[in-house]
C-alpha cells in the first residue's frame, strides 16, 4: 500500500465518522431543548413582545420579563449566545457554575429567585445539553434590565448568609427501594421542573420550608396562589388519580374540567412537551407525597386566570 492509499483510507474514515458526529450533536440539541422546555427557562427568560421584531424575539431567552416576588421585582437576564449582552462568551464550566452553584460569570452570587437551588441537582449530561442548546440559538443583542429588589434583598453580598443557611447543593440520591418511575419523577420534579418553587411555602427570608413541602403557597411568584398538591384528600389532591395528574400536565385540565391559569399555564406548556413516560413518572412521584392538611385552603384567585 502506498502513501496515497493510506491517505485515502484516512479520508474515508473521516468522511464516514462525520455523519455520526453530526448525529450526536443533533441528539444533544434535541435533549437540551427537552430539558429547556421541562425546566421552564423560557417562562422567566423570555423577551419583550410588542413590536413585530420583539414578538419574534419573544421566543428567544433575551430576558427582561419582570418576576414579582415579595422581595421585589427581578428581571431574568439575556441568556442567548450574544457575546456582549448574553452568555455567548461563557465557557461550559461557567454555565455549569451558574446552574449548579448559583455563581455568576464574575464570581458574584446569583439571587435564588433563579432556581439554582433546584438546578444544582441537574446531572452532568443535562447541563451539557442545555449549554449546547442555548449556544445553538440566534444571539439577541439586548441589554439586561436591572432588578428592582426591596432592600436589603437586592444586596448580593448578603447572599453569603442566605447560602450558608439554605443552600446545600447536594445532588439527589436515588432510592433503590422505589421504582424507576418514582426516581425519574423525583428528578424531574426537584431538579428540572422545580415544582416546589411555587407549591412550597417560604420563610421570611424566602427559603422553602421543608416540613411544608408541596403544601401550597398563597404568596407565590407574581402573586400566584399555588395550591396544596400533597395527597391530603380534603385540602390537597389526594382524590386525584395518576391519570388525572398526567392529564393536567398534558392539557392543563383538572378533573373538574377547569383549565389551570397563572404560573401553572406556563408550566403546562413545558410539561405538555414531555414524553408520556416522563409525565407518568412525575405523577407517580407527586402521588407518593405524604398528606399535609393545610389550615384554611385559600380560595382560588379568579383574577389570576
Ligand atoms: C423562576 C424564573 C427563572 C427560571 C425558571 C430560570 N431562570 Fe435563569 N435566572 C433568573 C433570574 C431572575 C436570574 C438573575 C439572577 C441574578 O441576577 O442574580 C437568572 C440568571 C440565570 C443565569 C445567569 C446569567 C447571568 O447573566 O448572570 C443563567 C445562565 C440562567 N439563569 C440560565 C437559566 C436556565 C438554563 C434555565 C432553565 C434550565 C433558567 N435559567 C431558568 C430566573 C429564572
Ligand atoms: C410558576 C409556579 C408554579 C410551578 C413551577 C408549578 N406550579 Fe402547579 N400550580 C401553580 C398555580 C398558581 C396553580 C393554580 C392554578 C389555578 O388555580 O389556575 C397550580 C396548580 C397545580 C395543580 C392543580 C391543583 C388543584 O388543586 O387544582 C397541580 C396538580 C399542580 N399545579 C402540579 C404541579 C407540578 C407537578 C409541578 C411541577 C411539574 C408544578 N405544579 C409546578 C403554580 C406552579
Amino acid at each position: 500500500m502506498g502513501v496515497a492509499a493510506s491517505g485515502l483510507a484516512l479520508l474515508l474514515a473521516i468522511l464516514m465518522a462525520m455523519p455520526t458526529a453530526r448525529g450526536a450533536d443533533a441528539a444533544a440539541l434535541e435533549r437540551g431543548r427537552y430539558i429547556y422546555d421541562a425546566a421552564g427557562c423560557q417562562g422567566c427568560h423570555g423577551g419583550p413582545g410588542g413590536s413585530a421584531a420583539g414578538a419574534a424575539k419573544a421566543k428567544l431567552p433575551s430576558g427582561g420579563l419582570g418576576l414579582d416576588t415579595p422581595f421585589g421585582t427581578f428581571r431574568a437576564p439575556n441568556i442567548t449566545p450574544d457575546p456582549h449582552y448574553g452568555i455567548g462568551s461563557w465557557s461550559e464550566a461557567q454555565f455549569k457554575a451558574a446552574l449548579r452553584q448559583g455563581i455568576g460569570h464574575d464570581g458574584e452570587y446569583l439571587f435564588p429567585v433563579f432556581p439554582f437551588t433546584a438546578f444544582s441537582k441537574l446531572d452532568d449530561r443535562d447541563v451539557a445539553d442545555l449549554y449546547a442548546y442555548l449556544m445553538s440559538l440566534p444571539a439577541v443583542a439586548l441589554a439586561n434590565k436591572p432588578h428592582e429588589a426591596k432592600p436589603p434583598f437586592g444586596w448580593r453580598p448578603l447572599l453569603v448568609f442566605w447560602r450558608a443557611l439554605f443552600f446545600a447543593g447536594v445532588p439527589l440520591a436515588k432510592d433503590p427501594a422505589r421504582g424507576e418511575d418514582w426516581n425519574r419523577g423525583n428528578y424531574l420534579v426537584h431538579a428540572v421542573a422545580h415544582c416546589e418553587e411555587c407549591h412550597t411555602p417560604r420563610n421570611f427570608l424566602g427559603a422553602l420550608i421543608p416540613s411544608r413541602a408541596f403544601s401550597g403557597n398563597i404568596d407565590g411568584p407574581d402573586k400566584q396562589n399555588a395550591p396544596n398538591i400533597t395527597s391530603d384528600v380534603k385540602t390537597g389532591i389526594g382524590a386525584w388519580s395518576l391519570a388525572d395528574i398526567e392529564q393536567l400536565l398534558k392539557t392543563g385540565m383538572t378533573p373538574d374540567m377547569d383549565i389551570v391559569g397563572s404560573g401553572m399555564k406556563a408550566v403546562v406548556q413545558g410539561t405538555a412537551k414531555l414524553s408520556d413516560a416522563d409525565r407518568h413518572a412525575i405523577a407517580v412521584y407527586i402521588k407518593s407525597l405524604a398528606p399535609i392538611q393545610v389550615e384554611a385552603p385559600p380560595p382560588k384567585t379568579a383574577a389570576a386566570k
